[in-house]
């Protein structure tokens, strides 16, 4: 399955993919272009140790958004890619990025979505709002992406607990952890089966895992 990925900053979990690529562990996947919307960032310095060609399309390489996401969907289509993984890509995607590419686009999203998603939870937002609502546990989502932010079908999620002495840092490092090899399951998963929907999450190690029904295929 070929794969592009649209980053914005770190690339933790980009570099978490191109290891288990280069590993091969992910012998159904093919990464093809990294994107990003950010010059600079390290998330393309790690494509660029992989070997990875990468596309910068920033705000001012293309001030208008609807442009902008419309030569993202096209630089995606003429690198062949299938997929589209959002691995920390910060922006909405519009209407003219799905009318460029018409392969399957998924986003990972650090907590159990529909619960802290949507605009401004990014980072450590999300860790602090899971705290402050006085969760008892959180996880790793991912989802279709449509053009609505954090909106898509569900696909997979994994379940991680918080803890009583837990702070927003403490918290993201280690949904952060789980994110990487939760990432790597999933993309093994859809490289061998091709299709994500309807199909079991399992995760060894992991407390618990839903399935898009949001039935748990994987008890502790
Ligand atoms: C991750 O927590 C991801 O779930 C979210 O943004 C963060 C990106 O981190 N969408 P990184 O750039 O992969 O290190």
């Amino acid at each position: 399955m070929r794969l592009g990925v649209l980053v914005s900053g770190r690339g933790s979990n980009l570099e978490a993919v191109l290891a288990a690529v280069a590993d091969g562990r992910l012998p159904g996947i093919e990464p093809r272009i990294v994107i990003s919307n950010r010059p600079g960032v390290h998330a393309l310095a790690v494509a660029e140790r992989h070997g990875v060609p990468t596309r910068v399309l920033s705000r001012s390489v293309m001030p208008d958004p609807g442009a902008r996401d419309g030569a993202i969907g096209q630089a995606l289509a003429e690198a062949g890619c299938e997929i589209a993984l959002l691995a920390g890509y910060d922006r909405l995607l519009r209407a003219p990025y799905f009318a460029a590419f018409d392969g399957e686009t998924i986003n990972i999203h650090p907590s159990l979505l529909p619960r802290h998603g949507g605009r401004g939870m990014v980072g450590l937002a999300v860790h602090a709002a899971v705290l402050a609502a006085g969760d008892a546990e959180t996880g790793v989502s991912i989802h279709r992406v449509s053009a609505d932010l954090d909106a898509g079908p569900l696909l997979a999620q994994v379940r991680v607990p918080v803890r009583a002495d837990d702070d927003p840092e403490s918290l993201a490092r280690r949904v952060l952890t789980v994110e990487h090899a939760f990432l790597v399951e999933t993309l093994g998963r859809l490289g061998r089966e091709g299709l994500l929907e309807g199909a079991s999450a399992s995760m060894t190690g992991a407390p618990s895992v839903t399935d898009a029904s949001g039935e748990s295929v994987k008890g502790p």
